[in-house]
């Protein structure tokens, strides 16, 4: 493992765990955090083994094609409520997209970053007493083939998406001092709230035990979403998987 690796945005001075590879970095994050690790330490990898995803998922994690990291947020440090840091890592992964890849990227409630239709990013964030793991993944310079076959209706990169090769460093250095602002900005859920584009689009939900279609209203102070059905009712929505309908890929 190489320690340090260190670039100025690190927020702790040099907490940085760059490795070739891991089996997720969340993992490590977690087991750094119950250590001790401090508010802005990063672990990143070439590579992860058994990367993760939300809901159980896998996250393929192939190496060099993206940037695989999680960072330690300690809450007493935090401008923001705890909740909302997935939406601070989903503008900044966005800006970082558009301002290192040259993509169009959007973001779809709650923290998946798209391009053209297609999903090129996505955040898991996890508590450790008392830090939050924000872990994110951003697919730069896959080809379409690097995609499962069942995956490339959804999934692309930053290059499939007509963005350019992206240098790593470059992106995690963009993503951590956007990250760095939203976490201590006073506007996040307004800032959100402008960019989200399932805000006013008509979706569907889907829950556990029913799903519905409906449009996407606001969302409240915790960040959850407000969707009236088609039959006039308002659903708080904090969990569910909500597509736009009509978005490629996602209809
Ligand atoms: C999603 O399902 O949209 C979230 C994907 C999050 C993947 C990232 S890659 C770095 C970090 N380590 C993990 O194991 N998962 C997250």
């Amino acid at each position: 493992m190489q320690q340090g690796g260190c670039h100025m945005t690190n927020w702790a001075g040099c907490a940085c765990r760059r490795l070739d590879a891991a089996d997720s970095t969340n993992r490590l994050a977690r087991q750094w955090a119950r250590e001790g690790a401090p508010h802005g330490a990063v672990v990143v990898a070439r590579e992860q083994t058994a990367g993760r995803g939300r809901r159980g998922r896998d996250w393929a994690s192939a190496p060099d094609k993206g940037l695989w990291l999680s960072i330690v947020l300690h809450r007493g440090r935090l401008a923001c409520p705890a909740q909302l840091i997935p939406f601070a890592a989903a503008l900044a992964v966005a800006d970082a997209c558009r301002e290192v890849g040259g993509v169009d990227a959007q973001i779809k409630w709650p923290n998946d970053v798209l391009a053209g239709g297609k999903k090129i990013a996505g955040i898991l964030a996890e508590v450790e007493g008392e830090a939050i793991i924000a872990g994110i993944g951003i697919n730069a310079n896959h080809e379409s083939a690097d995609f499962p076959e069942d995956l490339r209706a959804r999934a692309g990169s930053i290059h499939t998406q007509g963005g350019r090769m992206v240098e790593l460093r470059a992106l995690e250095h963009a993503l951590l001092q956007g990250l760095r602002a939203y976490t201590e900005a006073e506007n996040l859920l307004e800032e959100y709230t402008r960019r989200c584009i399932t805000l006013g689009a008509g979706v569907t939900v889907v829950e556990p035990t029913r799903s519905y279609a409906g449009v996407a209203l606001s969302l409240d102070g915790d960040g959850a979403l407000l969707v009236r059905d088609d039959a006039g009712e308002v659903h708080r929505v904090l969990a569910g998987d909500v597509s736009i309908r009509g978005l490629m890929g996602y209809a």
